[in-house]
């Protein structure tokens, strides 16, 4: 039995006892479950994802694990105990009092946590996750792709979303074909996941100035790893959770449906408010798309683009396409 092993035999079993405690403690269901209950999660939900909840004290984990017989140094490599600084020798559970997110690879197998704080006005983060590991690259990691899998392949559609919730609500309002980038900015690597599922991604972020930002740096990144990027708008201070639970399954989709933009237009019309009757502001608009086409790897689709753009923006296309060109020597 090797080193990898053993971390994910840690960390399932962690998982089993956090989902314990969430449905058979009386901490983890007043409080835990309670909770997810309020956010209108049900319990297949909650089942399907292996929701848990970890009390809120210092060693619950630490001593069952060691009643269970593993040893310490692998609770330590998959960070569910953090060393006490002022006695090396002496450990503590980093999740307490917090709902339990397992996270899980493609094959369904447990690798790391994400966990929410329950507590109002927390000093702590509102999420705290699982460190790197042996087993846990937060850079290769889609939350939910495990569940999502094989409706991305029948959809051929993946709905990239930011947080753990988003997924969640999703998922059990039907639409199955959804992941979460888990706030950080997307790589490399997740791009190429969700490339050997489907060739089509539609993301969901945030409707705040910080999910703008990320969708805006988002969709360079998928164009590059040759994917088709689709975008929709939330209004702002509304996420995809909180949205679908506002208008409910039927409605959302809808809304999906009528307000989903491609990445030329979602550009475009981030920018036209003020671009409309400003000719620097237009040509600051244009060079814009001009960037993200140079992203996309198929001369085909970027011919596609550029009509495109030039039609959008009402500019002739040659002297568009001289433009871009300008603009790609001045990169490289
Ligand atoms: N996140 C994180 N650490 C934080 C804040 C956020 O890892 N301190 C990640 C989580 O994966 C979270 C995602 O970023 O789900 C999106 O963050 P945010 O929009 O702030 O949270 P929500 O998912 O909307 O969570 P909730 O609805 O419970 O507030
Ligand atoms: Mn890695
Ligand atoms: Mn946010
Ligand atoms: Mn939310
Ligand atoms: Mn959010």
């Amino acid at each position: 039995q090797n080193e990898k092993d053993s971390q994910f035999i840690v960390s399932n079993w962690a998982k089993d006892h956090y989902q314990k405690l969430l449905h058979e403690s009386e901490e983890g269901e007043s409080i835990g479950l309670s909770y997810l209950m309020q956010r209108g999660l049900n319990q297949t939900t909650i089942k399907t994802f292996e929701l848990g909840y970890s009390l809120d004290q210092w060693d619950d984990l630490l001593k069952a694990a060691q009643k269970q017989g593993f040893e310490a140094k692998y609770l330590e490599k998959t960070g569910l105990t953090i060393v006490r600084e002022d006695d090396p020798n002496r450990r503590y559970d980093r999740f307490r009092g917090r709902v339990m997110f397992p996270i899980h690879n493609v094959s369904g197998r447990v690798i790391g946590f994400g966990a929410r704080t329950l507590k109002a006005n927390d000093k702590t983060a509102k999420y705290l996750n699982s460190p790197e590991s042996d087993i846990y690259h937060k850079s290769d990691v889609l939350y939910g792709l495990f569940q999502a899998r094989q409706a991305i392949r029948t959809e051929e559609v993946c709905y990239l979303v930011e947080g753990y919730l988003d997924v969640l609500s999703l998922h059990q309002g039907g639409i199955k074909n959804v992941v979460a980038s888990s706030g950080t900015s997307l790589t490399e690597s997740q791009i190429r996941l969700i490339g050997r599922y489907t060739d089509n991604v539609t993301v969901l972020y945030d409707g705040d100035a910080a999910g703008i930002r990320a969708s805006l740096r988002g969709i360079d990144m998928l164009l590059e790893g040759a994917l088709n990027v689709r975008v929709v708008l939330f209004p702002d201070g509304d996420d995809p959770d909180s949205y679908i639970r506002k208008v409910g399954d039927q409605r959302f989709k809808e809304y999906l449906d009528k307000n989903s933009q491609d990445f030329i237009s979602f550009k475009t019309r981030l920018v036209s408010q003020e671009a409309a009757h400003d000719p620097v502001k237009k040509a600051e608009a244009i060079r814009e798309v001009l960037q993200s086409i140079a992203k996309v790897p198929d001369p085909i689709k970027r011919q596609v683009f550029l009509q495109q753009t030039s039609t959008t923006f009402a500019i002739d296309e040659q002297v568009l396409i001289t433009e871009y060109n300008k603009l790609v020597k001045k990169d490289s």
